[in-house]
């Protein structure tokens, strides 16, 4: 077995995260449902604001819209941030801003690749090839769900879960390949799991008053964000499941999409699947 696919332990994680006291408690475990789900369970006995919970092999790992999540064992990166935070509930989705800038950020810093947000929860790469390609023109390598307890208004405690494909192959699930990517398979090479995970945890934690700091985090945010001056298909779900095609204008502070549809009216979506329109391909540039 290659050091790189070794099991975690919570002391390689607490030593990993020497440099970052942000970080109260580790909980490591070999095994989990969703890590998301464990730190809910953690967070009911009182364990503490900052408390992280990560797994080597999560079998029922979640995504956005009731998705599930695929995630090797021991291959990728599955952790869930318990946050105490003083938030406001309309602010909830600043943690998802927050934790996809710290994935990408850990990301670059790691491995040099220019990772990218798309709107409102992936962590993507859109490298030269992808460029070249056709839709999607990029692919995924990690996500972004957050979940939160509200109390009269005020976030009592929220889950921030992180998934990043680190070293996944898809030999598994060749279909997945078509859309998602992963660090090893963009540098050709293994990458070290717990030098991704101390990153990204380091760039969340560094950035953590930005909940509450005016536009910072909006602007590092949107730096990143490949859907912004693009034109999209947005898609609401709900019964009727409506199909919005516009420009994506801006993000306003919680998140939301600003969405010009050729009729000139403005949308501000919070939640939608978008794609890009067929129009970007011949002119994607990178951000
Ligand atoms: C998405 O892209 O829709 C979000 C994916 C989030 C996956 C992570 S893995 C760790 C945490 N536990 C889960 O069950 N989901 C998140």
């Amino acid at each position: 077995m290659s050091s790189l696919r070794e099991p975690l332990s919570a002391q390689t994680i607490r030593a990993a995260l020497f440099h970052v006291p942000f970080v109260r408690e580790v909980v490591y475990l070999p095994c989990a449902g969703s890590t998301n789900d464990a730190a809910r369970e953690l967070a009911a006995q009182n364990a503490p604001h900052a408390t992280l919970v990560v797994t080597d092999d999560q079998t029922a790992g979640r995504g956005r819209l009731g998705r599930s999540w695929y995630m090797p064992p021991r291959s990728a990166l599955a952790m869930s941030i318990l946050v105490r935070p003083h938030l406001a509930a309309i602010h909830a989705n600043r943690l998802t801003m927050l934790a996809g800038l710290a994935a990408a950020e850990g990301v670059q810093q790691v491995t040099g690749l220019a990772a990218k947000l798309k709107w409102p929860n992936d962590v993507v790469i859109m490298n030269d090839e992808l460029r070249a390609s056709r839709i999607p023109g990029v692919k995924k390598m990690g996500g972004i769900l957050t979940e939160a307890s509200i109390v009269a208004d005020r976030i009592d405690y929220a889950i921030v879960g992180i998934g990043l494909n680190v070293n996944v192959d898809f030999a598994d699930r060749p279909e997945l390949a078509e859309t998602a990517t992963s660090l090893m398979l963009q540098l050709g090479r293994e990458v070290d799991r717990l030098s991704v995970l101390a990153a990204v945890i380091d760039r969340f934690a560094a950035r953590f008053d930005w909940l509450n700091a005016g536009d910072a985090l909006r602007t590092a945010w949107s730096a990143r964000l490949v859907t912004l001056g693009r034109r999209v298909e947005a898609r609401l779900g709900g019964s009727d499941d409506a199909l919005l095609i516009g420009f994506a204008e801006a993000v306003g502070d919680d998140g939301a999409l600003l969405l010009r549809t050729d009729d000139g009216a403005s949308h501000r979506l919070l939640a939608a699947d978008v794609t890009f329109h067929r129009g970007n391909i011949d002119n994607f540039s990178t951000r």
